[in-house]
C-alpha cells in the first residue's frame, strides 16, 4: 500500500514528508493504523546524526498508538480493531529475559530491531522498489506501520490515543523508574532530577507509590510547577549545591531513593551523592552522550548506596502498559497535562523546533 510518511533523508537535515510503500505485514506482524504520535528526544537525537547507531533513510517515530488494521499468520494476540500503542521495548514472554521478574529487556528481536530490520531480517518499508529500513522497530511517523506482535500493547479502547501514545515512552520511562525499577517504597522520601516528560512520570510514579516527600529538582520554574502538579512535596532549582541541600533536607543522610531523568553525567553524580547512607538506590533514566562517563566516588558504594539503571522503567511492555493506562482511566496519573501541543504529520519538524525551544513536554502528531 501506498502512505505517507516522514522521512529522514539526510542527518542534520528537515525530515521529508512524501508517500512511500508499506507491505502487508508477515507471520507473527500487524499492520497498524496510526492515530496519535508523540514527538521524543530520541528521534531529534537520530535526526541530528550524533546518534553513531543512526542510519538514512529512514522513517523516524516510536511514541505510536493506534488501531489493529490487519494481523499476519500466526497472530492470536490481537484482533482487527484493536488499539495498541507501539514497543520500542517488545515482550516476547519467551526468552530467558521475559521470563524473569528481574528485567524488561526482551532478547527476542533486539538484534534485527538495531540494525533497521523486522525479526526476518527484510524491511516492509520501501521506495521505488528500495528498502528503507524501519527505526526502533516502530517508524510511526507515518500513517501506518507493520511491527511484530510481540512490540503491540493492547490498550483499553476507551483510552484516548493522542493520550495513550505518551506511554509509549517517556511517560511509562518515568512512571517505571519509580514503580518497577527502584520499586518506590510507600513513606520514604524520594529526589526526581529533570521534570521534562521523563522526570515529571517518575514524580507521578513515586505518588502512585505512596512516598512520602518527593522532591523534584529542575532549572525551569514553569516545570517545577507541573511537578507539584503531579505530586511533588518540595521543588527546587538545580545547581552545584543541590548535593548540599538535599542531604541538608534530610536530616544530613540523603534520600531513600533518587531518580535521574536529565541525561546529564554531572546530575547523575548528583543523583548518586544526594542518595541515603546505608540503603540510598539512584535509579538513572538518561541517556547520556557519547563517551561520556559516570564518576562515583567508591566509598559511597561501599557505605550502602546503590545505583540502577532503567530503561523503558523496566516496564514490561504488554503486560504492564495496558496497567498504566488503566491508571489513567482510574483517574490516577493527569495525563492531560504533558500534551502541550497537536501538530500534523506534515510539521513534525516544528515538533523538533518546540523541543529545542523546550516549549511544553510533548507535542503530540495526530493522523486525520
Ligand atoms: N531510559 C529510557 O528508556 C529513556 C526513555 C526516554 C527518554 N530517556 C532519556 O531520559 C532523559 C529525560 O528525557 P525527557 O524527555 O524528560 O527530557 P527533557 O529534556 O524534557 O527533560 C530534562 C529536564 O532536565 C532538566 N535539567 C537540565 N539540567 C538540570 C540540572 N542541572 N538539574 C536538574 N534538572 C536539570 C531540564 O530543565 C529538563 O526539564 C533524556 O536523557 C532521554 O534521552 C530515557
Ligand atoms: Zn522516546
Ligand atoms: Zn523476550
Amino acid at each position: 500500500m501506498r502512505m505517507r510518511a516522514a522521512v529522514l533523508e539526510e542527518f542534520g537535515q528537515p525530515l521529508v514528508v512524501q508517500e512511500i510503500d508499506l507491505e502487508e505485514p508477515k507471520t507473527g506482524e500487524v499492520l497498524v493504523r496510526l492515530v496519535a504520535c508523540g514527538v521524543c528526544h530520541t528521534d531529534m537525537y537520530t535526526a541530528s546524526g550524533v546518534d553513531p547507531s543512526g542510519y538514512a533513510p529512514t522513517v523516524l517515530g516510536h511514541e505510536g498508538a493506534g488501531v489493529v488494521e490487519a494481523v499476519g499468520e500466526g497472530v492470536d494476540s490481537l484482533r482487527v480493531g484493536d488499539h495498541v500503542v507501539t514497543l520500542f521495548s517488545p515482550q516476547c514472554r519467551e526468552c530467558e529475559h521475559c521470563l524473569s521478574p528481574r528485567t524488561n529487556i526482551c532478547l527476542a528481536i533486539r538484534d534485527q530491531q538495531g540494525k533497521g530490520y523486522l525479526p526476518d531480517g527484510t524491511t516492509r518499508l520501501s521506495r521505488d522498489g528500495e528498502p528503507i529500513r524501519h527505526f526502533m522497530g516502530t517508524s510511526t511517523f507515518a500513517e501506518y506501520t507493520v511491527m511484530p506482535a510481540i512490540a503491540l500493547a493492547k490498550v483499553s479502547p476507551e483510552a484516548p490515543l493522542d493520550r495513550a501514545c505518551l506511554f509509549a515512552c517517556g511517560l511509562s520511562t518515568g512512571l517505571g523508574a519509580a514503580m518497577y525499577t527502584a520499586k518506590v517504597e510507600a513513606g520514604t522520601t524520594c529526589v526526581v532530577f529533570g521534570a521534562g516528560m521523563v522526570g515529571l512520570g517518575a514524580v507521578a510514579g513515586c505518588r502512585l507509590q505512596g512516598a512520602d516527600r518527593i522532591v523534584c529538582v529542575d532549572l525551569s520554574q514553569e516545570r517545577l510547577q507541573m511537578a507539584r502538579h503531579q505530586g511533588a512535596t518540595d521543588v527546587m532549582i538545580g545547581g552545584a549545591d543541590t548535593v548540599e541541600a538535599i542531604l541538608e533536607m534530610t536530616g544530613g543522610f540523603g534520600a531513600d531513593h533518587t531518580i535521574e531523568a536529565t541525561g546529564l553525567v554531572g546530575v547523575m553524580r548528583q543523583a548518586v551523592e544526594s542518595a541515603r547512607m546505608g540503603w540510598g538506590l539512584a535509579t538513572m533514566c538518561g541517556v547520556a552522550g557519547k563517551g561520556e562517563t559516570l564518576d562515583v566516588i567508591p566509598r559511597l558504594l561501599i557505605t550502602g548506596r546503590r545505583v540502577a539503571g532503567s530503561s523503558f522503567g523496566g516496564v514490561k511492555g504488554r503486560d504492564q502498559v495496558p496497567q498504566l493506562v488503566q491508571r489513567y482511566l482510574d483517574g490516577d496519573i493527569d495525563v492531560d497535562a504533558f500534551l502541550s501541543h497537536r501538530l500534523t504529520l506534515d510539521e513534525v519538524n516544528q515538533g523538533f523546533d518546540l523541543m529545542h525551544a523546550q516549549d511544553g513536554i510533548r507535542s503530540v502528531i495526530e493522523f486525520a
